[in-house]
């Protein structure tokens, strides 16, 4: 349950900073350059199916902007309802006392019913990726970790942010909740 604990915060850490960085961050990873209207989403699906000419985009495409804003959302449920959920024997999450024992044990039914939520857009999310890459030619995963993509014609380069801002708003935010935690302790 410890290094259970831990491994959530840390992902409270990273989604928190990944909402920072939609806000502050490099032109592609910001919430304003992906977050489209239902019509330029369904537009997207309709050209993607009818697979008519070429999808590519610089950063996330219109519907993939939407799945990452659903895998934040449950992500972060996920991990806040894990700090007032209780185990029944030996541990509580460390803000579980706050609540008291019957609504810790509706939360802890919660963080139950939501993992199964997560897992099934996980496996969404890499079945889609998957269907760009087999369908459509398109690797999504190399410039996620290369940062670097190639189109066919010529595209505007977004503005990148420098790592070290990334790396001081992920410490920044790990370091402020564990601090928060360890003085509940
Ligand atoms: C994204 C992060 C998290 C995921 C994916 C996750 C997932 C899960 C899953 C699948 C279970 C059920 C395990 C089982 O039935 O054997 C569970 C139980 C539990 N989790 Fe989390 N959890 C996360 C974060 C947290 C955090 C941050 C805390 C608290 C600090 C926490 C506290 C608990 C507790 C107390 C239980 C036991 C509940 C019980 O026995 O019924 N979780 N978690
Ligand atoms: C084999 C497993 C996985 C593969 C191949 C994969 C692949 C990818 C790719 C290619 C992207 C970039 C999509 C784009 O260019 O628009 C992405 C983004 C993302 N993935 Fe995954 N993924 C995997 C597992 C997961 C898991 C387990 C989670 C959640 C726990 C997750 C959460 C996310 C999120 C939140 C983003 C958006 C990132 C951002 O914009 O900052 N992925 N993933």
């Amino acid at each position: 349950m410890a290094v259970h604990q831990w491994l959530g915060v840390t992902v409270i850490a990273i989604v928190f900073s990944r909402i920072v960085w939609g806000f502050v961050g490099s032109d592609t990873a910001r919430f304003s350059s992906f977050l489209v209207g239902p019509k330029s989403v369904s537009r997207y699906l309709k050209r993607f199916i009818s697979r008519r000419d070429d999808v590519a985009f610089v950063g996330h495409n219109p519907a993939g902007g939407w799945s990452v804003m659903l895998l934040l959302a449950f992500l972060v449920f996920q991990a806040l309802t894990g700090l007032f959920s209780n185990d029944d024997i030996f541990f509580d999450g460390p803000l579980a006392g706050f609540v008291g024992k019957d609504l810790s044990d509706v939360i802890t039914g919660l963080h139950h019913q939501l993992f199964e939520i997560l897992v099934i857009l996980i496996g969404a999310h890499v079945v889609a990726v998957i269907v760009h890459w087999v369908f459509k030619r398109d690797n999504l995963i190399r410039p996620m970790v290369s940062g670097v993509k190639k189109f066919k014609s010529d595209m505007k380069a977004p503005s990148l942010q420098p790592a070290w801002k990334a790396f001081f708003i992920g410490g920044a935010s790990l370091a402020i909740l564990v601090a928060a935690l360890l003085s509940l302790e």
